[in-house]
């Protein structure tokens, strides 16, 4: 692992080499005042344990729900929680100026809300405005507080100006509650994070135009009603932002809501037909398309105009077949596009992915078997296996969606590289 470039010549003056006298990445783990504060240790243990500095900075009011011992024991130094260091009297330009990384996990309403108004009166806050380094926000909340106009906004903002926003998954939250704002997956921030940190970051998809599709589509039966299935949309958003993060333009669309991060151009679907739309459109021309939607296959033919009632007795559903997008993007493409499919099945996994990747036309067809533990819909992990039109083929084992999403690239990079 190497450092990434510093984004401006101070702090490329002032790397952690000659600061801390080791080589290893430094990230400064922010920790803000949540009830998810606990799942932050488990963050620094990871990042320590993969070889990375980690030097942790708490708010005054976190520690009430985590204790500075506990990241004094695990972490590479001591727990700073105040502006107010004798033996330190600039704590935060230090931090910021040393930081190729600072990750806040969790990152509260008002956290959020002070770094997107430049407000800076704790050490978090001053460090987060010192710094040149990538800044990674893992928001936590309740579901009302992550919906709320205010909160968006200030996302907007920070991602507006390159902060990697990780959004927060739906689940149980604090006092039982179900519903969107738990924080991430630990594991997933600190692949997001090493990610960020790795050589291979930089840049090998500059200048390469990339249109990525994501999400299940939604085929309406009437106003209030629809024909979808259980695809979360992770994977493909993942690719997206990978994608991006590599240095490509990015487009991605996709039916669901998820925040994305900056540098992807987002073109929100609904049914299979304006996926397709959408996808021919924007598919044309680009360097490679990667299909990772879960496309219906079949659609209520005839939608009811208005709402269905049980009083007018059971209605009797005619579907008939969605266009096969992948296969149409196969017929229109040109021999220097790469186009990638994806193939979720429960059995004869290899089998019926070859037959797909041959025949839809592509190069790479990313295989997974949805039947096994933790991998495919909704997981925040993945395993598949991604086959070759030139007969290679990659095997990745279960791990991040993230980490899925460089192995196919690192693929698609080859490819690219052998035209
Ligand atoms: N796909 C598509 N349009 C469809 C159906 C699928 O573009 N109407 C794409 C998917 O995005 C994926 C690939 O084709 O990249 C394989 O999808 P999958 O659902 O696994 O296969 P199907 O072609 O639908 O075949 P089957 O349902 O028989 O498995």
């Amino acid at each position: 692992m190497t450092l990434l470039p510093k984004p401006s010549p101070l702090t490329s003056q002032v790397g952690p080499i000659s600061m801390t006298g080791n080589t290893k990445p430094f990230v400064v783990l922010g920790v803000s005042a949540g009830i998810a504060a606990y799942k932050a240790v488990e963050i620094c243990r990871r990042l320590v344990d993969a070889g990375v500095h980690v030097a942790p900075v708490l708010t005054e009011r976190a520690v009430h729900f985590v204790g500075a011992t506990t990241f004094n024991a695990l972490g590479s130094e001591p727990v700073q929680t105040s502006l107010w260091n004798e033996a330190s009297p600039i704590p935060h330009t230090r931090l910021g100026q040393l930081a190729d990384v600072v990750v806040v996990a969790p990152a509260t309403v008002d956290l959020l809300a002070r770094y997107a108004n430049g407000l800076a009166d704790d050490l978090l806050t001053t460090t987060l405005l010192a710094t040149a380094a990538t800044v990674v926000v893992c928001p936590a909340m309740h579901t009302e507080m992550w919906d709320h106009p205010a909160v968006q906004q200030n996302l907007a903002t920070l991602r507006s100006r390159g902060v990697v926003i990780i959004p927060p998954e739906d689940g149980r939250l604090a006092g039982g509650d179900v519903g969107s704002g738990r924080l991430a997956d630990p594991a997933a921030i600190v692949d997001a994070v090493l990610g960020l940190l790795d050589s291979r970051t930089p840049l090998d998809l500059a200048g390469v135009r990339v249109v990525v599709s994501a999400g299940g589509t939604r085929e309406p039966i009437d106003p209030v009603r629809v024909l979808t299935n259980r695809s979360s949309g992770k994977q493909g958003h993942a690719i997206a932002e990978a994608a991006a993060r590599r240095g490509a333009e990015v487009e991605l669309v996709t039916t669901t809501d998820r925040p994305v991060t900056h540098g992807v151009t987002v073109h929100r679907v609904e049914t299979a037909a304006d996926m397709e739309a959408a996808m021919l459109d924007r598919g044309a021309g680009a360097d490679v398309v990667v299909m990772a939607a879960a496309v219906a296959d079949f659609r209520p033919k005839g939608v009811s105009p208005s709402k269905l009632h049980k009083s007018d007795g059971i209605p009797e559903l005619i579907l008939e077949p969605t266009p096969d997008i992948l296969a149409e993007l196969g017929r229109r493409r040109t021999s220097d596009q790469i186009l990638v499919g994806f193939a979720a099945e429960t059995d004869e996994v290899t089998e019926r992915a070859t037959a797909k990747l041959v025949g839809k036309g592509v190069d790479l067809m990313v295989a997974n078997d949805v039947s096994a533990a933790g991998v495919g819909f909704d997981h925040d992990t993945n395993a598949v296996t991604v086959l070759g039109a030139d007969g290679c083929t990659t095997e990745v084992s279960l791990t991040s969606k993230m980490r899925v999403a460089d192995a196919v690239l690192d693929r698609v990079v080859a490819l690219l590289s052998a035209r």
